[in-house]
């Protein structure tokens, strides 16, 4: 390493410096940089311009006075005196009180150094209150920076020559390869920078061959940045992130544009079927929806694209293969084949995702099953079943519910086809979360009469304020979660009985259930005097909502028949709308097993939040690409105990399944005998 003065062989009579918080202590001679005593000892301390005093990372902390649980007293002179290049530092960008650069300050006695958490390399980056775990930084990309040496006419070397050269001297990095499509830009960076310039280096794994992938003239003094993105089939999310630290720059999404092309999965599988350049469109559809919203974020977080070294995807199988440019036809007949399912490094120019540097890394997650994607592998990585006592189900809830389930012992997986129900599709009032929809419903047991709240306003229906609150946006319909409690509630109230019928008003004593034809409907909102809409849940909505309740259910059963147990011991909802739902509620409905309620918690967007671990983490991909392998999947598609569990899960919350966790349901039943009354467990006649 260069800019640090060599330095003598330490004796036990030289000063004694103990670095905290790693306790690691060790004897150095006098005039011994800090920097050089820390790396001599493996203590975590950072550094990208190698000692050269222009990058900071090197800050630490001396602590002065007397330590007895050290045995050493710290003195104020224990380090060198202030010197230029950190007078020069402070005065342009300021350094906090106390603090010192490391390869600057001498070791001139004994001492008591503190490495402040920024000044670590593998930060630790504490998640927001409803983490559960902790992201170590490790990215895959790196700055270092290096003095190259000039081109001579009696050794003639070529400048990538030299570049390699100085990394193996400067930072001992024996070997290198370098993204061809840099060779343009190398002479014109390295005289721009006077010979000395910032190298990025990827690698794809801690003990690959990293790759040159961007030189720059000057230090970047911001660090390199990250994309993390949830490509959804509905929505697609991204945070732009930092390397150094994690930290979420700015946060966007849109929709995915996709969705013209069909609804859910499979319609997208048919399309590409049906039409001979239907995948391609699809494909070219997505990319430009990526590059278009990196462009965005990167702009909203003010960052320099050229900055931008890395992204992460999680997807389903279906979107996957679709970004990749692969048809998805064989995923949507058995034994439903990936072309490929592990873990993938691309260079951004491969997927056409531009708006960032062209030579990013793009690592895509890698893919569980046919029907069990890179995002259900991002949620086990962020939610870690493989490491917990208790024997956790995991619902990734959307259009595919995704389920996991285990423990420290084993891991199972599958995903079960819900339907668009539980995001407001084929809801009579139903409709997507956004303002005005119905989000929170209260029916009281003893008057029938509905209370809720909708998104965008605070109060509840029958407060002060909420028709002024609600002023602008309206009542316009009920969303996802909104009608999960109204069915749920329904019941509860016993406006709807175990097999999911609604009664008459004669049956439940309110005119809020209201024949229509041979069914009923029970009316939440009634804002037609106002030109407004008439928000109800028919029969027809409750039938939709059993489908998607039980696909899910059988799909948990099912595991858990795997595994041999009729309990589990916490459930998590993930996903955006996991997040909504009332676990309460969820029960009752019988979506998810009885558990104690306490241990049913939302993770809010677990798959999301994988895509920034592994963002932020080399060890991070390589735990998820370890994890995949142990995972065993569940194919629900092919499985007869699947039809039963699911017709057994009709029922509100199940037909036979206890649940000693909820409160008393009420016993009613509305089957009026020869009566069609639509309900879920009615017996078709058979056609003559
Ligand atoms: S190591 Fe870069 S300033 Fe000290």
């Amino acid at each position: 390493m260069t800019g640090q003065p060599s330095t003598p062989r330490p004796t036990s009579t030289d000063p004694l410096v103990i670095f905290m918080p790693s306790g690691k202590r060790g004897h150095f001679a006098v005039g011994t940089p800090v920097l050089t005593a820390a790396r001599q000892l493996g203590v975590d301390l950072d550094s990208v311009c190698g000692g050269r005093g222009i990058c900071s990372k090197c800050q630490i902390q001396p602590s002065f006075g007397a330590f007895s649980k050290h045995g050493v007293t710290s003195r104020e002179d224990a380090l060198s005196p202030f010197n230029a290049v950190e007078q020069r530092y402070d005065d342009k960008r300021g350094l906090k009180a106390g603090r010192r650069l490391g390869c600057q300050a001498t070791i001139q006695g004994d001492v008591v150094i503190d490495v402040p958490a920024e000044s670590q390399v593998h930060k630790q980056v504490v998640r927001k209150a409803a983490a559960v775990r902790d992201i170590i930084m490790d990215p895959a990309t790196r700055l270092y920076v290096i003095d190259v040496a000039e081109p001579d006419m009696h050794d003639p070397t070529g400048d990538l020559q030299r570049i390699e050269k100085a990394l193996q001297d400067q930072w001992n990095i024996q070997h290198i390869s370098c993204a061809p499509s840099l060779f343009p830009r190398l002479q014109t960076v390295l005289r721009k920078g006077k010979w000395q310039v910032t190298a990025a280096l990827h690698k794809t794994a801690a003990d690959a061959t990293p790759e040159l992938i961007d030189l720059f003239a000057d230090l970047p003094e911001t660090g390199l940045y990250g994309l993390a993105i949830d490509l959804g089939s509905t929505t697609i999310a991204a945070h732009l992130c930092s390397l150094e630290d994690g930290r979420v720059i700015a946060s966007s999404g849109l929709m995915n544009p996709q969705i013209r092309f069909g609804e859910d999965l499979m319609s997208r599988v048919s399309y590409a079927m049906m039409n001979p350049a239907g995948a391609a469109e699809m494909t070219a559809a997505v990319r430009e929806a990526l590059s278009n919203l990196a462009a965005e974020i990167i702009s909203d977080g003010q960052v320099d694209p050229a900055l931008v070294t890395e992204a992460t995807i999680v997807c389903n199988p279906v979107m996957h293969h679709l970004l990749l440019g692969i048809d998805p036809t064989e995923l949507g007949q058995a034994p439903f084949a990936l072309a490929t399912s592990d873990a993938l490094n691309l260079a951004a120019s491969d997927l056409a995702f531009t708006g960032m540097n062209p030579r990013a890394n793009i690592y895509i997650l890698p893919c569980i099953a046919g029907h069990v994607g890179a995002d259900a592998a991002a949620v086990a990585l962020s939610e870690e079943p493989h490491k917990s006592n208790e024997l956790s189900l995991i619902v990734d809830v959307g259009t595919n519910a995704e389920i996991l389930l285990g423990d420290k012992t084993r891991v199972l997986a599958c995903s079960s086809p819900t339907g668009p129900a539980f995001e407001g599709a084929q809801i009579s009032s139903g409709q997507r979360a956004a303002p005005g929809a119905i989000e929170r419903v209260h029916i009281d047991p003893d008057t029938k009469e509905p209370r809720f709240s909708v998104i965008g306003c605070d109060l509840w229906s029958d407060e002060d304020g909420f028709a002024e609150a609600i002023a602008t946006t309206g009542v316009t319909g009920i969303c996802g979660s909104g009608i999960i409690e109204a069915v749920a509630e329904m019941r509860l109230a016993g406006l709807v009985d175990a097999a999911g019928l609604i009664g008459s008003p004669a049956q439940t004593g309110t005119a809020r259930a209201v024949p229509t034809g041979r069914t009923h409907e029970y009316l939440i909102f009634d804002g037609t005097e106002a030109n407004g809409p008439r928000i109800t849940v028919t029969q027809g909505d409750i039938r939709a909502i059993q489908l998607a309740k039980s696909a899910l259910y059988a799909g948990a059963r099912l595991l858990m028949d795997e595994i041999g147990v009729d309990h589990v011991d916490r459930v998590v909802l993930a996903g955006a709308f996991g997040a909504h739902i009332s676990p309460k509620h969820a029960m009752i409905l019988g979506m998810i097993p009885d558990a104690p309620l306490d241990k049913v918690t939302s993770a809010g967007n677990a798959a999301g939040t994988g895509a920034r671990i592994a963002l932020c983490s080399l060890s991070a991909r390589a735990e998820v690409e370890a994890l995949v392998h142990r995972i065993t999947k569940v194919e629900t598609a092919i499985e007869p105990r699947f039809q039963e569990h699911f017709v057994a899960a009709n029922a509100i919350p199940h037909a036979t399944a206890p649940y000693p966790h909820l409160p008393p349901l009420p016993q009613v039943s509305f089957n009026s005998g020869g009566r069609d009354n639509g309900g879920a467990g009615r017996r078709r006649r058979r056609a003559k």
